[in-house]
This record gives C-alpha cells, sequence and structure tokens, in this order.
C-alpha cells in the first residue's frame, strides 16, 4: 500500500515587521496588553506589491532543495489559501508557472487557518490512491492585505508568510497515518470576509472587504475543537497522546494552545512555537512552524507529529503522521 511522507519542508516570510510597539503608536492598544492575551510579539507585513504567490514561490523552492527533487518532479501543487493574488488564475497556478513544474496539475484549497490540513489531506489521497506519487502542499497567506487596521480586535492578530511541505509515495512504514476534517457552517459568521463583489459605496462604507471576528466566542469553541480532534485522530490510531513527540498548532493565539496543552496533558516541550515572532499567519502557521522545527534538526525519522487547526468557516482539523 502507497504511504505519503514528508520528503522536504520550506517557508517564507516577509522582511518587513511590524512590532507591537508600533501598533502602540497606531491605535488604543499596548505591547503588555497583546503580549499577555496573544502571545504575539512583532508580525511580518507583505509589502505593496508582495503577493501570496511571491512569498509561495520561495517557500516551495526551498521545499523542493530541502526534498532534493527538481520542479519538474512535482505531479501536483495544492495551495491552500484565503488570500490569492487574483480570483483565478489560483496561486497555486502562479506557482507551477514560476517555478517551472511544467508537469504539475495544480489549483487552491480554501478553508480559512484550517487550510494547511485540508491541503494536506487531498495530497495525501491521490498519492495513496495511486494517482501521483510527488505533491507539493503550500499554506501561504497575506492576511494583512484584508485586515482594517483601526480595528484593534483584529488588526493586532495577523502577520503574513507562507510554507510548504513536499509529499512523496513510499511503501516503508513512515508517514500520514489519517487525517479528520470537520466543518460547522453555522457558525460561519464568527469569523469572516464578506464581499467578494466589485467594491461599491456600500460595500466599503460597511467595511466588507475587511476581516471582522468574534474573538471571545471563537476562542472557546477552538479549545473545544482542537482538544476533540486531537483525541480523534490518535485514538483512531491506537496512538496514545503522551506517545507523540511534536504537536504542531495553528498559531492563533498562545492562550488556545495553552488551553488545549492542558487539557491533554501535553508538556511544553513538545510544542513548538513560532506565534511570538509572526503573530497568525493563516494557514502558513503550521507549516512554517514544521519547518523551523525540521531545520533546526529537532524532528528524527520515527518521530510522530501531530497537526490540529481550526479557523473561518468554522473549520478544523487533526493529522498524524510518523516522519
Ligand atoms: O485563526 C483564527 C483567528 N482567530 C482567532 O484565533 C481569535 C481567537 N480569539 C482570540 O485570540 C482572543 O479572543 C482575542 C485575542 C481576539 C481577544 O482576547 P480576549 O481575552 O478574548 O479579549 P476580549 O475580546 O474579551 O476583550 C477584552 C477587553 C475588551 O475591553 P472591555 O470590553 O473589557 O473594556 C476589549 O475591548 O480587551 C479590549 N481589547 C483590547 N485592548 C487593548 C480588545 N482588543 C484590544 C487591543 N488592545 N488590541
Amino acid at each position: 500500500m502507497n504511504h505519503s511522507y514528508i520528503a522536504g519542508t520550506g517557508s517564507y516570510v516577509p522582511e518587513k515587521i511590524i512590532t507591537n510597539f508600533t501598533l502602540e503608536k497606531m491605535i488604543d492598544t499596548s505591547d503588555e496588553w497583546i503580549r499577555t492575551r496573544t502571545g504575539i510579539l512583532e508580525r511580518r507585513i507583505a509589502q505593496e506589491n508582495e503577493t501570496t504567490s511571491d512569498l509561495s514561490i520561495k517557500a516551495a523552492l526551498s521545499a523542493i532543495e530541502d526534498a532534493k527533487i527538481t520542479s519538474g518532479d512535482l505531479d501536483l501543487i495544492i495551495t491552500a489559501t484565503v488570500t490569492p493574488d487574483m480570483v483565478f488564475p489560483s496561486s497555486s497556478c502562479m506557482i507551477q508557472k514560476n517555478i517551472g513544474a511544467h508537469k504539475a496539475a495544480a489549483f487552491d484549497v480554501a478553508a480559512a487557518c484550517s487550510g494547511f490540513i485540508y491541503a494536506l489531506n487531498v495530497g495525501d489521497q491521490l498519492i495513496k490512491s495511486g494517482q501521483y506519487k510527488t505533491v507539493m502542499v503550500l499554506g501561504a497567506d497575506t492576511l494583512t492585505k484584508i485586515i482594517d487596521w483601526t480595528d484593534r480586535n483584529t488588526c493586532i492578530l495577523f502577520g503574513d508568510g507562507a510554507g510548504a511541505v513536499i509529499l512523496k509515495s513510499t511503501q516503508e512504514d513512515r508517514g500520514i497515518y489519517s487525517t479528520h476534517l470537520y466543518t460547522d457552517g453555522t457558525l460561519g459568521e464568527l469569523l469572516e470576509v464578506r464581499s467578494l463583489r466589485p467594491t461599491s459605496e456600500e460595500t466599503l462604507t460597511n467595511r466588507l472587504h475587511y476581516i471582522s471576528m468574534k474573538g471571545n466566542e471563537l476562542f472557546k469553541v477552538a479549545i473545544k475543537a482542537m482538544t476533540e480532534a486531537i483525541q480523534d485522530v490518535t485514538r483512531s490510531n491506537g496512538i496514545p497522546i503522551d506517545a507523540v513527540d511534536f504537536f504542531i498548532f495553528h498559531q492563533a493565539n498562545i492562550r488556545i494552545i495553552q488551553a488545549v496543552a492542558q487539557r491533554l496533558n501535553i508538556p511544553e516541550n513538545k510544542i513548538p512555537l513560532t506565534i511570538q515572532k509572526y503573530g497568525n499567519t493563516s494557514t502558513a502557521s503550521m507549516p512554517i512552524t514544521l519547518d523551523e522545527l525540521n531545520k533546526a534538526g529537532k524532528i528524527q525519522p520515527g518521530n510522530t507529529v501531530c497537526f490540529a487547526a481550526f479557523g473561518g468557516g468554522l473549520t478544523w482539523a487533526s493529522s498524524l503522521l510518523k516522519w
């Protein structure tokens, strides 16, 4: 039976840094409030002319190098994003063109901050089915382009970035065990960007092109959802939670991560964090965190890694793999 395993990782964040102290000068907030309520110290912001696919291309090339393949080896590119450069062509098509992955089919997946796990699941299944052998899965977003910089409830949270993994087919005892996807569309209004329509006076006045969020309600749902998703994926594979070596969480708020960890008795040293330096990079947060862990040489062959995320939709997801 074919399995898919992660053969390489890559990531990229823009150079421009905005610290909490900079935000103090822009809105009614403080470094202390942001740090203690979210764990964020600073975030990276894409330049005006720097797009999601620009960040993705750099992450993609880094993952290709890490996996010791060439662009021409790729059968498929799937990018999870809610901030593509344009409605179409998709970000994945732009990445395909720019990295010269001539053989690869390419499309995007939209599941907000959970998108990376959704895309990973699609890539994994297409390898398990035997249709493809080498798939690149990306999570990439530039949410700072659609945040309302006058709304202190949201503008302090987000940053931009891209992460990529290369999935390869193997018959060995390694790779993705299973992935679990969940959706509750009835809670969609907790986190939304309303307007995809052409800009009008009405959409501008009502700020419908920007992220709006009921953070407090989302906070509680996120803790419950990710806790249960981790219980599901470990239980269904017969692997106890304390046998998992690393938990790669969507980096939305350090207090959400700590609350899940406390409920499941997960020690801090199993939870790599990047939120303090990048904020919430949406669907990029997990592949970026994984890449930093991988490049630091901290994951060893045979380690068990669990992903867990939640985001707009509402969507949430978990995945378990052997490195
Ligand atoms: O990827 C998914 C994306 N979304 C999330 O992950 C969001 C999940 N939610 C959260 O992370 C948290 O709910 C927030 C960080 C957004 C907010 O933290 P909280 O502890 O839930 O605060 P709150 O919304 O209950 O607000 C507490 C107070 C309020 O003032 P009052 O009403 O108590 O006077 C807010 O107006 O903090 C105020 N506040 C701020 N103060 C200073 C809200 N934002 C700020 C701010 N600076 N930036």
